[in-house]
């Protein structure tokens, strides 16, 4: 077991990446807070967890209100005596170029995929500290290291993600506080879906994005799962300020 006797928060939990990471990290021997916006969607991934052997607690949270961020860690902490690794993965897409998005669309997408990268690590800075340790993974995404047409405040905000991910890294690294991302290529979850729903061909735009992956099929949700358990094991020790791709080849086969 990779993760036991380890602790750990993930975002975005109802669904997705963050589901499947929790339970990652549970099949691993973490103790998993589920916390989510759509807090039914928590719950219920931490009852799977629980039904299958499983340790975990569900917590509604929405990530860009500093007050319930402050709140849900003071809780995880609770629940777990102490909190040893935080997955900051919760994220929305919203499709547009800079001409068609909205004041408030920008907005939206900076606060839900970066600024609460901000304000988590910011309300569990301070506990990591006094541990003397503790890991902080984001989820970034391709859309950080090239742009996508028609997604522009999404690729911005990944990019944020990734440089903050290194600044924390940084200023971390005397503290023991490891932290690292992971750089998604397309997984098949409800959020890539709705993407492609978006898109004039739904159908269409689902085999170009496959086609653009050389190993030939679209990410599963644990592919990104594995890439955040090693960066959250004790194999990644000496390995911070890193943005692992995991991408089927896609960044690797661009012109
Ligand atoms: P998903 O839509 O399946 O899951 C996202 C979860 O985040 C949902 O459960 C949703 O309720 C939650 N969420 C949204 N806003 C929230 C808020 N304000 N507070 C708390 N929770 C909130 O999406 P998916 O694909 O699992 O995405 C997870 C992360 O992976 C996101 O950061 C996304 O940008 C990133 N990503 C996804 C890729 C993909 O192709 N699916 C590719 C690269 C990155």
């Amino acid at each position: 077991m990779r993760l036991k006797d380890k602790t750990a928060l993930v975002t975005g939990a109802a669904s997705g990446i963050g589901k499947a990471t929790a339970e990652r990290f549970a099949e691993e021997g973490a103790i998993i807070v589920c916390a989510d916006k759509n807090g039914d969607g928590a719950a219920a991934t931490a009852k799977g967890i629980n039904d299958s052997g499983g340790k975990a607690f569900a917590e509604m949270l929405d990530v860009t209100k500093s007050a319930q961020v402050q709140d849900v860690i003071a809780k995880a902490i609770e629940h777990t005596g102490g909190l040893d690794i935080l997955v900051n993965n919760a994220g929305i897409t919203i499709v547009g170029s800079v001409e068609q998005l909205t004041e408030e669309q920008w907005d939206t997408e900076m606060d839900i995929n970066l600024k609460s990268i901000y304000l988590m690590s910011n309300a569990i800075w301070g506990h990591m500290k006094g541990r003397k340790g503790g890991v902080i993974l984001n989820t970034a995404s391709i859309a950080a290291r090239t742009g996508i047409a028609q997604d522009a405040a999404y690729c911005a905000s990944k990019a944020g993600v990734l440089m903050l991910t290194k600044c924390m890294a940084k200023d971390g690294a005397g503290d023991r506080i490891r932290v690292n991302c992971v750089c998604p290529g397309f997984i098949d979850t409800p959020m890539i879906q709705g993407y492609f729903d978006d898109q004039d061909d739904p159908a269409a735009a689902r085999e170009f994005a496959t086609g653009l992956h050389p190993l030939g099929r679209l990410g599963l949700p644990r592919d990104i799962a594995n890439g955040f358990l090693f960066l959250a094991s004790d194999d990644a020790e000496w390995v911070t300020g890193e943005a692992l791709t995991v991408d089927g080849g896609l960044m690797a086969a661009l012109p």
